[in-house]
């Protein structure tokens, strides 16, 4: 049994493993209408439990479509309707929700949730974002580049905007997969120093500069989030507005990238803001493929998780 809590915690060949799968069972099922399963059901007679403490359209929906796929059923949970989200402790949560499901994918705010559930849980744990980290995200992101691009590895990556929880695991899968990330965004929203640190230990080549314009050059891939995350205050809003403004991802930045670098962001995107519709819908952007391998990277690590 294996929980997935995160890519700096997941052994880097298990990785690989689970990207290679992803792509192959891409592959096997193109052309095939959504809502037909695989060839093979490994989640045939599997129940898997998707718990989410903040919205979710993608995660939400890749998710439960993937279990099916994969033969197995899933239950849509939201935190507030559990008695979770009404004093019961995660730990008495994870032992009852073990004795009826064979998966718990969960989306909370802090992270010693994730981690108190997946310590006292005897299934495995999926990690479906907290306020530091989204991993199953950057898996279906380092699958998206490979897809158009080949290896990641040595490739330079630019975050621009707010050094957020998907920032840190972009810096984990940096450290990971061996590609160079660097950061664009103002002092006061930098990266998680803890995982500049890791990357860095791990050969990495982690770039701190402040010049959006400079920090692009040469880049293959540049990368945008929202300004304002769903752990951030709304009151931040404004101030965030004015911070992250120059960091505004838009055609004039990525002109100053290499010709063929691509585009991503993980959604929701929030047009004319961290990004312009006219990079969001050009010929650089990857968007939809990324938002589509979050389904076959997330069957991968289902299985993976209970090795079947
Ligand atoms: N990117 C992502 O996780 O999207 P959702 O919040 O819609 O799940
Ligand atoms: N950084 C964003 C990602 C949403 C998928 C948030 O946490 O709200």
């Amino acid at each position: 049994m294996n929980h997935f809590l995160d890519i700096h915690t997941t052994d880097p060949a298990d990785l690989r493993a689970i990207i290679d799968q992803a792509s192959a069972m891409k592959r096997a099922r193109q052309g095939r209408p959504k809502g037909t399963p695989d060839d093979d059901r490994p989640l045939a007679g599997r129940m898997v439990a998707l718990i989410f403490e903040k919205p979710s359209t993608r995660t939400r929906v890749s998710f439960d479509v993937g279990v099916r796929q994969m033969g197995g059923q899933t239950m849509v949970l939201s935190g507030q309707d559990m008695q979770l989200g009404h004093g019961e402790t995660i730990a008495d949560t994870a032992r009852v929700m073990s004795r009826y499901v064979d998966l718990i994918m969960i989306r909370t705010f802090d992270e010693s949730v994730l981690a108190e559930m997946a310590d006292h849980a005897s299934v495995p744990v999926i990690n479906g974002l907290t306020d530091r980290s989204h991993p199953c995200q950057i898996m279906a992101d380092v699958m998206t580049f490979e897809e158009h691009r080949g290896p990641i590895a040595g490739k330079k990556v630019v975050w621009a905007g707010d050094g957020n929880n998907v920032c840190s695991s972009f810096l984990h899968a940096a450290g990971q997969f061996g590609f160079d990330l660097t950061f664009t965004g103002p002092m006061q929203l930098d990266p998680d120093p803890e995982y500049v640190g890791f990357a860095r230990r791990k050969g990495a080549r982690v770039t701190i500069e402040r010049d959006p314009a400079r920090a692009v050059e040469g880049a293959d891939l540049v990368v945008a989030d929202t300004w304002v995350s769903m752990h951030d205050s709304q009151s931040s809003k404004e101030r965030r507005h004015n911070m992250l403004r120059p960091y505004q991802v838009n055609a004039e930045l990525m002109g100053k990238a290499k010709p063929d670098a691509l585009f991503m962001h993980c959604l929701p995107a929030h047009r004319g803001e961290e990004v312009t519709s006219e990079v969001m819908d050009g010929p650089q952007s990857v968007i939809w493929d990324e938002a589509e391998n979050r389904l076959h990277a997330q069957k991968a690590i289902m299985r993976w998780c209970l090795g079947v």
